[in-house]
């Protein structure tokens, strides 16, 4: 440049060069050592480390190939308001130029003339993806719930170019402001609480007391609840995995992936007839058989030991094993044998201890225990407290047909005289009213003196497993391998 005559950049003045100076200007700013600093690149990778919903999320992007994913967004440059000098006049319709760049996300600018007054909230995604990638989107329940509410959402998928391996799904979301921004802020570090967008609770949480929790409560009536909910985790959703296997792909992400979980014991507290533990076993089990590990061992324990279901279970699996006396899981011991690690599972049951006990089971597990996970489709949000009614209902009525269709004490008590539907929906929604947040979760944990974290990862999460309403919350605490300072998920 220097060499350069002084008339070489008299063009400089020309006014239509201006708009995209000051672009080259706010790009510049943007990644300015003022404005990207280390706190920003800390944030960054604490994003990538907790994302829960994208499996291989990374500080990084390679923009030909692979598992990354690039956000930018162009929606406050302010492109439309700009001029292009005489000639060009202002932008009509703003959209990048073609270019192949797997996994690129942009959210576009909006001329908000162009739409219609229902439309003026809408944000603009482009993203371009592989193929293969879109076939997977296009599976994915959370895009199909968009796509399918054609009144709110635009949503489709366009080929990038008609030769192209890329494809770029485009979706406008009129008044999907606020979901996106949330879904982005669950992922941020619950240490923070202050800057996490809570689910949207409807009150405070209760400890009600459930028909099942009292000294009366008949045997026959758990353990006919029961039986549904183990029914209720081989629901399949629209993506074709059940809500067992859905949970157990948290439960390998989380831990690591599957050679990981190879090293350990796997304890279900509050079994009740088994939940989804079967299904975790056959699917962990097969997963490490072909890839040469040791099967691992699944452990079922309750206080109300349900012994004539699990006996049933350890014999078609000899990974699953039982203890027959009651266990508080406030109280449990450590069970796994010497030389592997103890992950302890809460399936559908944390709501039923109340904080105290809650603490407790959250100390013991991390004092005792390597990791431990909390699931819950239970919560004090709408779309849960109508799904659970909803399912309350048909397991009621389902499994007396399948499993009592002889008995005419079932049949009486379930479709002339509904106790057992008053008790499923009862129960159902008394659970729902005990749901916690993870934030409440967090507080009972990390309120408590002398409870040491600095060796814990602890994430928590939530995942659309049975569209529309059916979700999933998990609350997990993984214990650092020794020297691990942090860790990614795979
Ligand atoms: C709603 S059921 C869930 C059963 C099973 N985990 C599933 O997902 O189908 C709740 C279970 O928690 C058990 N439970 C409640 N309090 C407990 C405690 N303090 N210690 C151990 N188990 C407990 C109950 O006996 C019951 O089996």
């Amino acid at each position: 440049m220097t060499q350069l005559q002084a008339s070489a950049f008299s063009g400089a003045d020309d006014p239509s060069l201006y708009p995209l100076a000051r672009i080259c200007d706010a790009i510049a700013l943007s990644i300015s050592a003022d404005r990207l600093n280390a706190r920003n690149i800390a944030e960054v990778y604490a994003l990538a480390a907790r994302s829960q919903s994208a499996p291989a999320l990374f500080p990084a992007w390679s923009i030909t190939s692979g598992r990354d994913i690039g956000i930018t967004s162009w929606a406050g440059f302010g492109l439309y308001e700009m001029s292009f000098g005489d000639a060009l006049g202002q932008p009509i319709f703003v959209r990048p130029p073609y270019m192949q760049i797997d996994s690129a996300a942009i959210v576009l600018p909006r001329k908000r003339a162009c739409f219609d007054e229902e439309d003026r909230d809408a944000i603009e995604v482009m993203l371009m993806l592989r193929k293969d990638d879109i076939e997977a989107l296009q599976q994915d329940g959370v895009w199909k719930m968009l796509a399918s509410e054609p009144k709110r959402t635009r949503a489709s998928v366009i080929p990038a170019s008609p030769q192209s391996e890329l494809y770029a799904p485009y979706a406008a979301m009129p008044g999907r402001r606020n979901a996106v921004s949330a879904r982005w802020a669950s992922l941020l570090p619950p240490t923070q609480p202050d800057s996490v967008v809570t689910m949207a609770v409807l009150f405070p949480r209760f400890h009600l007391t459930e028909i099942e929790d009292t000294s009366w409560c008949p045997d026959w009536l758990r353990d006919h609840a029961h039986s549904s909910l183990a029914r209720l985790w081989q629901v399949k959703s629209s993506n074709g995995n059940s809500l067992a296997i859905q949970a157990c792909n948290v439960l390998l992400r989380v831990l690591g992936g599957i050679d990981t979980v190879a090293d350990y014991t796997i304890v279900d507290a509050c079994s009740g007839a088994g939940g989804p533990t079967p299904f975790f076993e056959k699917y962990i089990n097969k997963q490490l058989e072909a890839s040469g590990h040791d099967p691992v061992s699944f452990v079922l324990t309750d206080w109300a030991p349900y012994v004539k279901a699990w006996q049933k279970l350890s014999e078609e699996s000899p990974n699953i094993s039982y203890i027959a006396e009651p266990i508080d899981a406030a109280k449990a011991k450590r069970l796994a044998a010497p030389g592997k690690k103890e992950c302890r599972i809460f399936n559908l049951c944390f709501h039923h201890f109340d904080d105290p006990a809650a603490a407790k089971i959250l100390r013991s597990a991390i004092e005792a225990a390597d990791a431990f996970f909390i699931f819950e489709i239970t919560h004090r949000t709408l779309p849960s407290i109508i799904y659970t009614t909803m399912a309350s209902a048909f397991g009621a009525y389902s499994t007396t047909w399948i499993e009592h269709r002889w008995s005419p004490f079932h049949l009486v008590f379930t479709y002339l005289i509904p106790l057992f539907p008053f008790y499923y929906i009862f129960d159902g929604v008394v659970s729902c009213i005990r749901g916690r947040t993870a934030e409440e979760t967090s507080a009972l944990l990390r309120h408590q003196k002398g409870v040491d974290l600095s060796e814990w990862d602890i994430r928590h999460g939530e995942e659309m497993v049975l569209p529309p309403f059916g979700t999933l919350f998990w609350y997990s605490g993984v214990k650092k391998s020794s020297g691990e300072t942090s860790r990614q998920v795979t």
